[in-house]
């Protein structure tokens, strides 16, 4: 284990879901500053970190990590970079692939590059259980291969790889956290957990792929964002170390939980083409954070049940974001899958 004294850090990515969670988090344990950069795709939000404007030692610069000059313009004066900078979305990935290999490939380059020159003392970079692809039984150890099945996770393998370059060739100060499926508020309503919930609350049907019986293991995004910080502090250079929460479940039953807690029938539910390429089941092993001291803390049914119901109390969030580019990504996404028998 390898402690470093980390003050101030530079948040990529830090207007998304879980950025802008792990940001909240330093501040609230007391950085001395915390930059969020980002540059505002469809998924960043300004709304995610409203609240931290007025706290000290937070600023928000907004710039793209493919941008070097504006990397090293953002992490002057920085011990640290933590990325979630990413394009995420599956879906996403299937349709148009070309931006996740710039910014989840080219852009962990440039980090890197500015991490060396610069001589930042720590960049954690942010990556997924996805990498590993899927698994019938067990779990996936940090040691085990990887073996991505679509353009996202492919793209976020490639970023891990030209990490582990730049560890063994520069001796960058760099380590990867790869974490499974995340829920929680603020996350953008294309992903599974906010897109049901949502569609619900506006009397539609929650679109489910195939047969619902892909599994996936939810983690809260407090318990991921607390995990982060801690492989920030306490994480060796040169690991990788697995983030889960334990709580393998079936996407029917995810949206079966959805339609208990808001109140609706069964037959809010529809079966509708399944996913290209889709990833049965996901697990991974995290016994090597466990070992730093790590263990998630939201138990998962209060902890979903919870954020269901901010979907529910938080339409001025949500709404602005089904409009526009979102209706289109529908269209595209949805509108050619046929219901389908379970
Ligand atoms: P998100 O889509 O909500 O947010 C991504 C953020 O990155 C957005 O604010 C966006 O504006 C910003 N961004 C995109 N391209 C950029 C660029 N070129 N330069 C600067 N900023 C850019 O994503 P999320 O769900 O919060 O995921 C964050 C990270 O965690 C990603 O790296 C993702 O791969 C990883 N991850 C996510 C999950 C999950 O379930 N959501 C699970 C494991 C790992
Ligand atoms: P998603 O939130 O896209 O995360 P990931 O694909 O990264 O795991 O999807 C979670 C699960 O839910 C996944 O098995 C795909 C499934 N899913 C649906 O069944 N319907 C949907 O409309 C979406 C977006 C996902």
């Amino acid at each position: 284990m390898t402690e470093t004294t980390i003050r101030s850090v530079v948040v990529t990515g830090g207007a998304g879901f879980i950025g802008s969670t792990f940001a909240r988090l330093l501040v609230e344990r007391g950085y001395e500053q915390v930059r969020v950069f980002d540059k505002l795709t469809y998924a960043g939000n300004p709304a995610n970190i409203d609240d931290l404007r007025s706290c000290p030692g937070f600023s928000f610069v907004q710039g793209d990590i493919c941008n070097r000059d504006d990397v090293e313009r953002a992490c002057e004066g920085f011990d640290a970079i933590v990325n979630f900078a990413a394009e995420t979305h599956v879906d996403r990935s299937l349709m148009d692939p070309g931006e996740f290999i710039t910014t989840d490939v080219y852009g962990v380059f440039v980090l890197l590059e500015v991490v060396r020159e610069r001589g930042l003392k720590r960049f954690v970079h942010v990556s997924t259980d996805e990498v590993y692809g899927q698994v019938s039984d067990g779990s996936w150890v940090e040691t085990d291969p990887l073996a991505p099945r679509n353009p996202y996770s492919a793209s976020k393998a490639g970023g891990e790889l030209m990490l582990g370059a730049y560890v063994a060739t520069h001796g960058v100060p760099a380590l990867i956290s790869r974490g499974s499926n995340t829920y929680g508020p603020y996350q953008y309503p294309e992903k599974f957990l906010p897109l049901a919930a949502t569609n619900v609350l506006d009397g539609q049907p929650i679109p489910v792929y195939g047969d619902g019986l892909q599994v996936r293991d939810w983690l809260h995004a407090d318990d991921h964002a607390a995990a982060i910080e801690l492989l920030l502090c306490k994480g060796t250079v040169g690991e990788i170390y697995n983030i889960a929460g334990s709580n393998e479940r079936r996407n029917i039953d995810i949206a079966r939980i959805i339609l208990d807690e808001l109140d609706v029938p069964e037959d809010m539910l529809k079966h509708v083409t399944d996913r290209k390429g889709h990833d049965r089941r996901y697990s991974m092993d995290c016994t090597k954070i466990t070992k730093l001291g790590w263990a998630p803390s939201v138990d998962f049914e209060s902890g979903l049940r919870e954020t269901i119901r901010w979907y529910r109390d938080h339409r001025e969030w949500w709404e602005p974001l089904k409009s526009g580019e979102f209706g289109e990504y529908y269209r595209r996404n949805y509108g050619g899958r046929e219901v389908v028998e379970a």
